[in-house]
């Protein structure tokens, strides 16, 4: 199983110390599981002293090494304080920060030639689900963010599928649906690449999921683990999430 947990942007820098500092302990207990923090890029650097191996950046500077981007973070400047997984393509970033397709195809190309690991999301909004345009909306958003992404560079990405409406609203997809995309997901995947390439992708799930819901959802067929918002800023929430993810098999 594979585990992500995206802090956004919230917590201070003690609260991130002592929360990473508990997570790192719960999660290097247990082998079956692969745990990445995704905290704010201002506390990444001072969180890497704690264990550098649990951690990711959420966001990263579409131009990949140095420049007049002020602002901006750049995927060396990470790796080079010892990350090496970066978050692509989530649904904040692609609406509040206008970050189209093209924006993300660039990122995580650049991402993944640097040889970075990838969590890409993916999830369509509530009118693509409403009127059952939801399979084609993220079929595209898949199809264009790796249209020049090698089947090698594909051992390096995990897919993160987050329909828009359920991040952060309470209002978690049910297990159908959640099995309908991830099944969809993989199938993509296999006409894309290959049947190997399909089984071997971590496929998770993203959107309201916490520690009543996590057990269920983790047991769907397709779903290799969680991106978890909310839940997963409070120690209890997320050590019941970490042992849900645990208790299956290492994918
Ligand atoms: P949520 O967020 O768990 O708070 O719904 C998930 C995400 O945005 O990755």
């Amino acid at each position: 199983m594979y585990l992500g947990a995206n802090w956004k942007m919230n917590l201070f820098r003690n609260e991130a110390i002592s929360l990473y500092s508990e997570i790192v302990k719960l999660g290097t207990t247990n082998n079956n599981c692969e745990l990445i923090v995704f905290p704010s890029i201002i506390h990444l650097s001072e969180l890497t002293a704690v264990d550098p191996k649990h951690l990711g950046s959420q966001n990263h500077a579409e131009s990949e090494g140095f420049g007049a981007f002020t602002g901006e973070v750049s995927l060396q400047q990470i790796r080079d304080i010892g990350i090496s997984t970066v978050l692509i393509g989530h649904s904040e970033r692609r609406e509040l920060f206008h970050e189209n397709n093209e924006v993300i195809k660039t990122k995580l190309s650049h991402a993944l030639n640097m040889g970075f690991h990838v969590v890409f999301c993916c999830g369509e909004g509530e009118i693509d689900r409403r009127n059952g345009t939801y399979l084609d909306f993220v079929s595209s958003q898949i199809k264009h963010a790796f249209s020049n992404i090698s089947k090698e560079m594909m051992q390096n990405v995990v897919i993160a599928y987050e329909p828009i409406w359920s991040i952060g609203t309470g209002n978690t997809a049910n297990n159908d649906q959640i099995e309908e995309m991830h099944s969809f997901i993989r199938k993509q995947i296999n006409d894309m690449y290959s049947i190997n390439t399909a089984n071997q992708i971590r496929i998770i799930y993203g959107g309201s999921c916490n520690a009543n819901n996590a057990a269920s959802i983790f047991s769907i067929q397709d779903v290799d683990g969680g991106l978890i918002g909310g839940a997963s800023l409070k120690l209890d929430s997320f050590a019941k999430i970490i042992e849900a993810a645990c208790s299956h098999t290492l994918k």
